[in-house]
């Protein structure tokens, strides 16, 4: 087991511009704020910030994240790149699920299990949630920077989760009962961020998407959405189009609704 350092980390990398700017930290509020401070500074693409714990870690809709020391991985990707005018919005849409289907096959290359997505990009072993993906802006509206922020609980059991997430969240280690060596899964992150976010700069999301949908576990369930305005849908996820948005067919009425963001609770198969 190689101990999550900044140099273990730099002699396992084989990128070639992710990670490349390496900033690490024992500890941080959240990596994706010192990210997004580092993109105010005009760093380069594919830096990213790795801290070993967070003390004000963000998930999504407006969520904290779980991030005690010694135990996962919290890191932060910089996306500062300029796909075509044309291409700008599918970028944004799908970076956050393509991001979600490379931390998936990192973890599937280290822990040789293979995990499954929640729409729009939890990370999830059998029914639990074993990572999360926050994704925030900056930069100016034409040419917007991303930091992709990537949470992972790696090692540790189930019982060291605060009570309101031991029912719902698993680590990688209580799923294959050895732990993880972090500094491979980091390594093996951005090693497939880097290959994925290349794929959909140079060709578009279309086949990323297939990639997508066959590891999308949300498919094909009857769902609960809490959407953004307070109101909740009972439907069955139909699918996840172009723009990356998942459509929901309403189980009282029968109407499709598209949605762009919203929590997804899976409620049957
Ligand atoms: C979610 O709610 O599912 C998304 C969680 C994202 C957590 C990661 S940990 C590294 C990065 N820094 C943060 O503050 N949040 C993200």
């Amino acid at each position: 087991m190689t101990p999550l350092t900044e140099q273990n980390l730099r002699t396992l990398l084989t990128t070639r511009t992710v990670g490349r700017h390496l900033r690490w930290y024992a500890e941080l509020g959240s990596t994706n704020q010192e990210a997004l401070r580092l993109v105010q500074e005009g760093c380069p693409d594919g830096t990213v910030v790795i801290a070993d714990a967070q003390t004000a870690g963000r998930g999504r809709l407006g969520r904290t994240w779980h991030s005690p020391a010694g135990c996962n991985l919290y890191c932060s990707v910089v996306l500062a790149r300029a796909p075509r005018p044309e291409r700008l919005a599918e970028w944004l849409s799908w970076i956050p699920l393509v991001s979600g289907v490379a931390a998936s096959e990192a973890v599937a290359a280290v822990a040789g299990l293979r995990p499954m997505l929640k729409w729009p990009n939890d990370i999830l072993i059998g029914d639990r949630k074993v990572g999360g993906i926050l994704c925030e802006s900056s930069g100016v509206p034409s040419a917007p920077a991303v930091v992709v922020g990537i949470g992972l609980n790696l090692n540790g059991s189930r019982e060291t989760f605060p009570s309101e997430l031991a029912r719902v969240a698993t680590t990688v280690e209580a799923e294959i009962g050895r732990p993880v060596d972090r500094t491979r899964l980091a390594a093996e992150l951005l090693s497939h961020m880097e290959v994925r976010l290349d794929e959909l700069l140079a060709r578009g999301a279309e086949r990323l998407a297939t990639e997508y949908r066959a590891r999308c576990a949300t498919l094909g369930k009857t769902v609960l959405a809490q959407l953004a305005e307070g109101q909740e849908l009972v439907g069955v996820a139909d699918t996840v189009g172009p723009t990356a948005s998942l459509t929901v067919r309403s189980v009282q009425d029968g109407s499709r609704r598209e949605l762009r963001a919203a929590d997804i609770v899976h409620l049957r198969a």
